[in-house]
């Protein structure tokens, strides 16, 4: 029998090979980037997760200690969980495991930046939103093979334009293929990051 992926979230197939993983911010849903990921692809399947912390309610993909704060040893447990969880999902519905590009916003950007220097086979790609440094790994990864956008916001309250070049360095220093975009923005998600994101996807 075919593993059980075992987080709530959505599931809508695609067209093409290409999956796109969805991780909402914090306070979000698993319905919360359907809309989003349609618009970046319209062909892509989309597997959509609901974090499974709860921070007075409100849905995460792993526990903080303060805003930008980070309980690392949660983090880590939780990145092998949603990794796990992306590996049973897509035997259950029979995905492409070398197409799966993350769509992260906030949080959930921050979960998918810890995916690629935790587990970096997991994703082919990734798309960050308003993602900061989520931790420094022991082992550099391997990204040789792996591209990334970042859409960053100039006005960020939350997360600074210093952290943001740290993690493109990191990220570059592990191999990626790095393009980072800075948008006239605070941390909420613009149309101008959607069209840019969306245009190098289908680059
Ligand atoms: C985080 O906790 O991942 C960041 O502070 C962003 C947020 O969710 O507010």
């Amino acid at each position: 029998m075919r593993p059980q992926p075992d987080f709530i979230h959505e599931f809508a197939p695609g067209k093409s090979e290409r999956t796109l993983l969805l991780l909402h911010g914090t306070g979000g849903n698993e319905r919360d980037l359907i809309q989003l990921g349609r618009e970046l692809d319209p062909n892509a399947a989309l597997l959509s997760p609901r974090g499974k912390v709860l921070e007075n309610g409100m849905p995460r993909f792993f526990r903080r200690l303060a805003e930008g704060v980070f309980d690392l040893e949660d983090l880590k447990a939780r990145t092998d969980e949603l990794s796990n969880f992306v590996g049973s999902a897509a035997e259950h519905y029979g995905l492409n495991k070398n197409e799966i590009v993350a769509v992260g916003y906030s949080n959930g950007a921050n979960i998918a930046a810890s995916i690629l220097l935790l587990r970096p086979t997991v994703l082919s790609a990734a798309i960050l939103f308003r993602a900061m440094v989520p931790l420094a790994p022991e082992v550099q990864p391997d990204l040789g093979s792996t591209s990334v956008f970042i859409g960053a916001g100039s006005l960020d309250p939350i997360v600074p334009a210093s952290n943001t070049k740290e993690l493109v360095d990191l990220l570059r220093a592990a191999g990626a293929d790095v393009t980072i975009r800075f948008f006239q923005s605070g941390h909420e998600l613009t149309g101008n990051d959607v069209d840019a994101a969306r245009e190098w996807l289908q680059h």
